[in-house]
C-alpha cells in the first residue's frame, strides 16, 4: 500500500515514516502541505517523494482545497493518509475518499486533551500519566477511533517542551508501526463495537 503524508510543520513524523518505511512493500509516495514554509517539504525532497503545497489562499473554501489534494493523492496512488503535524481539519470530501484510511497522531492519551495546545493544557491540568495516541479521521477533532495509544508517567517534568519531547520519541516509533499494520491489512473493526479496533 502507498502512502500519502499531509504536513504543516518540521516533520519529524514525517522523517520517522520515511526513514521505516522507504524501500519496502509500503512506502510514502507524496507529500502534501497547506504550508509553503513548512520545513518538512525539505525532508520530502531529500528523500526524492514528490511534493506540493496547497495553500489555502488559492481555493474558494477547504472542501474545494481538500478536494484538489485529494485528487493529487490519488493520482501519485495514495491509498493510506497520514497526518503527521496537519494543522487543519480536513473536509468530509477529503475524508469520504480515504475511508478507514486516514491517520492522525495526536499528543495526549484522547479522548483527553483533543485539539491544539493538547499538552500545555494537560501540564497545567496537573495530569499523572500522560501520552499519545494514532487514531483514524473522522469528521470530528480527534475524535476517530483508537488505533494506538502509549503512555508516560510524568514525574516532575512540568515544561510543555520537556513533555513535547518524551512524547515525540513515542509518536515516531508508534506512527510508522501502526502505518505497517495497516498496510497489512491488520486492522478490523470488532463486530461487537465499531468504535474499537482490533489491530494485529
Ligand atoms: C506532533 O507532535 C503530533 O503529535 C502533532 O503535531 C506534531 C507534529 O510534529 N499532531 P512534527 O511536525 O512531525 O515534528
Amino acid at each position: 500500500m502507498n502512502v500519502g503524508v499531509l504536513v504543516s510543520g518540521r516533520g519529524s513524523n514525517l522523517q520517522a515514516l520515511l526513514d521505516r518505511l522507504q524501500g519496502g512493500d509500503c512506502q510514502v509516495v507524496a507529500v502534501g502541505s497547506n504550508k509553503a514554509e513548512a520545513p518538512a517539504l525539505r525532508r520530502a525532497r531529500e528523500a526524492d517523494v514528490p511534493v506540493r503545497v496547497f495553500p489555502h489562499a488559492d481555493y474558494a473554501d477547504r472542501a474545494s482545497h481538500d478536494l484538489a489534494m485529494a485528487d493529487w493523492l490519488q493520482a501519485r496512488g495514495a491509498e493510506i493518509i497520514v497526518l503527521a503535524g496537519y494543522m487543519a481539519l480536513l473536509d468530509s470530501v477529503f475524508i469520504g475518499r480515504f475511508p478507514d484510511r486516514i491517520v492522525n497522531v495526536h499528543p495526549s492519551l484522547l479522548p483527553a486533551f483533543p485539539g491544539v495546545r493538547a499538552i500545555e493544557q494537560a501540564v497545567e491540568y496537573g495530569v499523572k500519566v500522560f501520552g499519545v495516541t494514532v487514531h483514524l479521521v473522522d469528521e470530528g477533532v480527534d475524535t476517530g477511533a483508537i488505533l494506538a495509544q502509549r503512555a508516560i508517567e510524568l514525574g516532575t517534568m512540568s515544561d510543555p517542551a520537556e513533555v513535547h519531547q518524551h512524547l515525540q520519541r513515542i509518536e515516531h516509533e508508534l506512527l510508522p508501526e501502526v502505518v505497517l499494520r495497516m498496510a497489512r491489512g491488520e486492522v478490523r473493526r470488532d463486530p461487537d463495537n465499531p468504535r474499537r479496533l482490533l489491530v494485529g
